[in-house]
């Protein structure tokens, strides 16, 4: 039996177990995927003894993934550039640290909801490290322009600067926003979690614009009822991104990719 685990604090809440051992199922393997609660201060040493008991990759999320960067021995593009690991890969030496949630995003967006990017105007609210692990992969698509929004100028500026070698990136403010039209608004801000949206001036949705954010359950909520309130075309929450980039991070652990649909289904059935 192989053994996985996804380490967060809390982890409670976390799917990341059904999900897996869905994707087993349809495959016919068996494996041991656990929930761990890693308190901070922990982290560190319990990457180490689940190194040393034999685990074979673990997911890491919230508040781990910035640490789980720093401390593994080898990390992806794409964990570089996003500053931040949810997917760890067992090596002889360590973990080796990749981030799949901007191809998880990605997999949800075209393949499952068959938005298009490319050539579309995209409004990607916030600049934290969901924001910026999901800006390569958008920008690659590539858009007719990309603007990143957040409330603070500096921040949005930064992440701009660092990307403009890859796409056609604009750093704004939310206020500044104001006469702007996007295909596309995403959401990769906090602001949900504390029952929140972003403080937006409305009429930026293009007509049969869509809306999507990377939050889902609960604090999907004020940004979903925002998007109605501008009459949105497509509105969609962060469920499908979710299974996909467990979906992507099962590939490299198990070199094959599953399929998502049912998987997808059944969850949010049962929500
Ligand atoms: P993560 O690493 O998950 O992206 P984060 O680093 O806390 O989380 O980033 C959260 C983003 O959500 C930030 O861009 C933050 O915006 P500011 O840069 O404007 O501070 C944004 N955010 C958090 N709470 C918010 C709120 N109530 N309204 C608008 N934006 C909010």
């Amino acid at each position: 039996m192989d053994f996985y685990a996804v380490l967060g604090h809390p982890i409670a809440h976390s799917l990341s177990p059904q999900i897996h051992q869905a994707f087993a199922q349809t495959l016919g393997l068996s494996l041991s995927y656990e929930a761990l609660d890693v308190a901070p201060e922990q982290f560190a040493a319990t990457l180490q003894r689940l190194h040393a008991t034999g685990y074979r990759g673990l997911n890491i999320t919230l508040p781990h993934k910035q640490a789980a960067a720093t401390l593994c021995e080898s990390r992806s593009n794409a964990a570089e550039r996003a500053g931040a690991v949810n997917t760890l890969i067992r090596t002889d030496a360590g973990w080796r640290g990749d981030n799949t949630d901007g191809t998880g995003l990605l997999r949800d967006l075209k393949d499952n909801l068959k938005l298009v990017i490319t050539d579309q105007r995209v409004l990607l609210l916030g600049a934290g490290g969901a924001a910026r692990g999901i800006l390569k992969p958008l920008l690659d698509e590539p858009p007719k322009e990309l603007v990143i929004s957040s409330r603070t100028p500096w921040a949005v500026e930064k992440i701009a600067a660092e990307f403009k070698t890859l796409g056609p990136v604009r750093p704004c403010t939310h206020l500044a926003l104001k006469g702007d039209t996007y295909d596309l608004i995403i959401n990769a801000t906090s602001a949900g979690h504390q029952g929140q949206v972003p403080r937006l001036p409305p009429g930026l949705l293009a007509p049969n614009g869509a809306c999507y954010d990377l939050s889902y359950g609960r604090a999907f909520e004020p940004f979903g009822a925002w998007a109605q309130t501008q009459g949105a075309a497509r509105i969609a929450d962060g469920w499908g991104m979710l299974v996909e980039q467990a979906a992507a991070s099962f590939e490299l652990w198990h070199g094959v990719r599953p399929q998502t649909a049912a998987v997808l289904a059944q969850l949010q059935k049962k929500v």
